[in-house]
């Protein structure tokens, strides 16, 4: 069966906001980080390596440049920290955390815990994850044919079950819906870009209009208190058992210049960190990859048939999982497009220079993925669907630094073989059972909150796949 690249014309164009002819004005600006993140580019960041600008955060630089790309985060990465913005979203869920420590205190847990992220470890999650996929079809087993759901949600649940099959597998002590839905009411209030946030304004000013998720903040506090005194509960009960969950590294982990364990509150903050970082973001990409293939019923076909191919009604095994390329193109083009994290931003400590301009010292340096995933000058048709250019031949002319979905250099995101393995496996057996379509009458929005996700959720059309 041929993959040659579609024609676009034909083709639907998938949901976005257009970008504004002009930079927006301080207040538009403002309003648009509040609603949504993602409408405040202009063309302009569509189509220039970097743009520089003076307002309401201060000086800020988009980067869209490969090079200088690699140079923030690879090369020169000890002249970027995460800036204050970000951590203002992040740390009063997520703690200092693996996500938002800095320094030694980031290089010590990174280096706890990359053991469990090894391409080894990976492998063995396999099979637990091909579990959680067999839970789900059997979750939708019972619903009528044409049955209304919604996706975003599904999705999110699903992989909230791979992580307690995998990384948590003591549990979470809480229901997953609970903490699943906790989490994203989180997300809502907190990725939510308050005006006074944006321009650091002191603490006192009250931020009329933000909801403080107090109630969350606190459901996860007790939830993390009982999985640590669960765990060290099983340690005691199971001495010398082996057991590498991410629990028992943290609990383990010292520091290896003083000896010292990491604290109560760093150990909480990671477990926050994972469920935070590792559910939502599969979740929503594989909202998105069934989203595009509802779109594309041709490209559809072509994927079901090599499911159907490969996996059969057979388990997925090790070797199986590089033939299913058109699932992974399907997935990757997902990505491209709608990135789970939209915008990645840094601080330059002292001056530098990117793409032949002088960067000042406290310059907001943003990669946003959202912009450079769909830029003029390194994409063929951008805006468009055309897996094809994820399989294997023509992948290989992608550089590296245009397609940061993972972001990139020593922060690279410690769970991509994690979430790329996970997310094959669960959309081959979604596709092997059950064709999704689009909900008839509902508009789709993406919207920036932390991840980006489809505004009200996903609503689609679920039918069984009937296969002889
Ligand atoms: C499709 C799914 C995922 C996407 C798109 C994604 C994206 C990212 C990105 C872009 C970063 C870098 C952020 C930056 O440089 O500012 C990151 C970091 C991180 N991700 Fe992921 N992620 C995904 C899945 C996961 C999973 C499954 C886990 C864990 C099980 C995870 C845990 C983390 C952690 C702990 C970090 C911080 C790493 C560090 O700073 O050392 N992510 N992720």
């Amino acid at each position: 069966m041929s993959d040659a690249i579609s024609s676009p014309q034909a083709m639907p164009r998938p949901a976005a906001p257009r970008p504004l002819r002009r930079p927006p004005n301080a207040l538009s600006f403002l309003y648009g980080l509040w609603r949504n993140p993602i409408t405040t580019w202009s063309q302009q960041s569509f189509r220039e390596p970097i743009v520089l600008s003076q307002g309401v955060m201060g000086r800020v630089a988009l980067v869209n440049d490969p090079a200088a790309i690699r140079h923030i985060f690879v090369d020169n990465v000890a002249n970027y920290r995460k800036d204050a913005l970000q951590m203002r979203v992040l740390r009063p869920g997520l703690g200092t955390g693996l996500l938002t420590a800095e320094g030694d205190d980031w290089r010590v847990q990174r280096r706890a815990l990359a053991p469990l992220f090894t391409p080894r470890m990976v492998a063995e999650f396999l099979q637990p994850m091909m579990q959680s996929a067999d839970w789900l079809v059997q979750r939708w087993a019972p619903l009528r044919e044409g049955r209304r759901i919604d996706l975003a949600s599904e999705m999110s649940r699903v992989t909230l079950d791979v992580l307690e099959r995998t990384i948590f597998p003591q549990g979470l002590t809480r229901d997953p819906a609970a903490f699943a839905k906790a989490m994203g009411a989180y997300f809502d209030s907190m990725g939510q870009l308050h005006p006074l946030d944006v321009i650091q304004a002191p603490d006192w000013l009250p931020r009329i209009g933000k909801r403080y998720p107090r109630e969350e903040l606190q459901f996860f506090d007790e939830a993390v208190r009982d999985m640590i005194s669960a765990q060290t509960r099983w340690l005691q009960d199971h001495p010398g058992k082996p057991t590498s969950d991410l629990m028992t590294r943290l609990l383990a982990a010292r520091d290896p210049q003083t000896g010292q364990a990491l604290s109560e509150i760093s150990v909480r903050s990671n477990v926050l960190t994972f469920v935070g970082a590792g559910h939502e973001t599969t979740a929503m990409t594989l909202t998105w990859s069934l989203y595009l293939l509802a779109l594309h019923p041709q490209w559809r076909a072509k994927v079901e048939a090599e499911v159907d191919e490969i996996l059969g009604d057979g388990e997925l095994s090790d070797e199986q999982l590089p033939q299913l390329m058109r699932i992974r193109a399907t997935i990757e083009e997902a990505m491209r497009l709608y990135p789970p994290a939209a915008s990645l931003s840094r601080e330059a400590i002292d001056a530098d220079e990117l793409s032949g301009h002088k960067i000042r010292a406290g310059t907001l340096v943003i990669v946003a993925p959202w912009v450079l995933h769909r830029h003029h000058t390194l994409w063929d048709k951008p805006d468009y669907f055309m897996p094809e250019r994820f399989m294997p031949e023509a992948r290989e002319s992608i550089n590296r630094y245009a397609y940061i979905p993972f972001g990139a250099g020593p922060r690279v995101c410690i769970g991509m073989g994690f979430a790329l393995q996970e997310a094959t496996a669960l959309l081959a057996k979604i596709v092997r059972n059950y064709r999704l379509d689009l909900a008839p009458g509902h508009k789709v929005e993406p919207v920036m909150r932390i991840t980006l996700r489809p505004k009200g959720g996903m609503p689609m059309i679920l039918r069984k796949r009937h296969h002889s």
